[in-house]
């Protein structure tokens, strides 16, 4: 599906260039199930974002499904985007006055979902991850836990190809941890979603089968 071929990215600090992301190589296939664990500011977010086309790299080559995704413009990448990917963010990025519905539905109002289809679509992902209950709550009046599982339902409602997961049980209990791994592990069984998921938590970490370790902007593979 996916192939990362000597990807750098560079950010701008003061009058200098930070090498952020150093020649980086991945593959990710249909149903794979990846980790990648690193040091605070080693560049897990960065690679996250780019190969969720939400940034761009200076160098190397982002091949999806065949196609060269350098040369996309600006409205295609956003078309194939919301067609085959699904994040969960680290800061969970939600709108906070709106509510847990309106949250999860957000992927299919840009997908042009019929609204029938959209309702059950978000009902069935708020059940995967339990917050039936809470639909027309405000995401503000969530507890950390609670905004973090209705990422991830926003996440799995589109049913996307890929799943990006940033630290997606940082604020989960153990028992929410192992429903959210069980949940992944359907969608992996049943569409044969592939997952990238940035984690500090053993418990994930031990679940994926590809592990990379990324080491001041350098990735991996374990073997
Ligand atoms: N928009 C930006 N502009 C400038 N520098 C940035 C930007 N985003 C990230 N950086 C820098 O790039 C480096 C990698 O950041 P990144 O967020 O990818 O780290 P991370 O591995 O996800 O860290 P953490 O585990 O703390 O989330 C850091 O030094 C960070 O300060
Ligand atoms: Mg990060």
């Amino acid at each position: 599906m996916i192939e990362l071929s000597g990807i750098d990215k560079f950010y701008a600090d003061g009058a200098e260039q930070k090498h952020v992301l150093k020649n980086i190589c991945m593959t990710v296939s249909e149903g794979d199930f990846i980790s990648v664990c690193g040091t605070s500011g080693c560049g897990k977010t960065t690679l996250l974002n780019i190969l969720g086309l939400l940034d761009t790299f200076d160098s190397g080559e982002y091949i999806f499904d065949g196609q060269s995704m350098a040369d996309l413009k600006e409205k295609e990448m956003t078309v194939f985007r919301n067609s085959h990917i699904g994040f969960v963010f680290q800061d969970f990025m939600l709108i906070q006055k709106e509510t847990v519905f309106f949250n999860v539905a957000l992927p299919l109002y840009f997908s042009k979902k019929a609204p029938e289809d959209l309702a059950m679509r978000v009902r069935d992902a708020l059940e995967d991850v339990g917050l039936e209950d809470l639909q027309y709550k405000k995401v503000s009046t969530l507890s950390g836990g609670q905004k973090q599982r209705v990422a991830i339902a926003r996440a799995i409602v589109n049913q996307p190809r890929l799943i990006l997961a940033d630290e997606p049980t940082g604020a989960l209990d153990a028992k929410s941890t192992e429903q959210m791994l069980r949940l992944f592990e359907r969608l992996n069984q049943r569409d044969r979603t592939a997952f990238v998921i940035v984690t500090h938590d053993p418990a994930v970490a031990d679940f994926c089968k590809i592990h990379y370790d990324m080491i001041d902007g350098q990735l991996c593979l374990r073997p």
